[in-house]
């Protein structure tokens, strides 16, 4: 099993939003028993909460399911145990590198370094700018070119 991990910061706009577009995705090409998919944050403040109402009625829109989502925080152990963790932000990229320290970990990156000619390094917290659909534009297309890396890394 190939397991990928999104991380944000609180774990109920961004990361899980993630989560369900790549998992909707992962399903839609038939690779739902050979990779996993979770997300967590790497803040305490909405562990057991839902996913955001403006995440949740994002996701509605576009009929992506996120049943039974809810958030957590990051563990030591997620960061050996998921393949593929994948940050926001450049917070959440140092939260994770400092983390792991010397540790051998799954690979550690952002989600916008699978969109080459993206103007933004960071996706940007809609928890502050109240812009789901920007985010979602980003999470789509980063997503789709994650699992094209994963599928010819690991699955071909
Ligand atoms: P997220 O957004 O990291 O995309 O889930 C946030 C949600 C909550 C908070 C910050 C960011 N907060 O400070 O509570």
């Amino acid at each position: 099993m190939i397991r990928v991990l999104f991380v944000c910061l609180g774990n109920i706009c961004r990361s899980p939003m993630a989560e369900a577009v790549f998992r909707h995705e992962v399903e839609r090409q038939g690779l739902a028993d050979k990779i996993e998919v979770d997300s967590a944050g790497t803040g305490d403040w909405h562990i057991g909460n839902a996913p955001h109402e403006g995440t949740r009625n994002l996701l509605d829109e576009k009929k992506i399911s996120y049943d039974g989502m809810k958030a957590r925080q990051v563990i030591g152990e997620d960061l050996s145990e998921f393949d593929y963790i994948i940050a926001m932000d450049a917070d959440n990229l140092g939260n994770l590198r400092r983390m792991a320290g010397y540790e051998k970990t799954g690979s550690i990156g952002r989600l916008l370094d699978f969109v080459p000619d993206s103007k933004v390094a960071d996706v940007p917290d809609p928890y502050f700018t109240g812009n789901f659909d920007e985010v979602y534009d980003m999470v789509q297309v980063g997503c789709k070119n994650l699992l094209d890396t994963i599928i010819k890394e690991k699955l071909t």
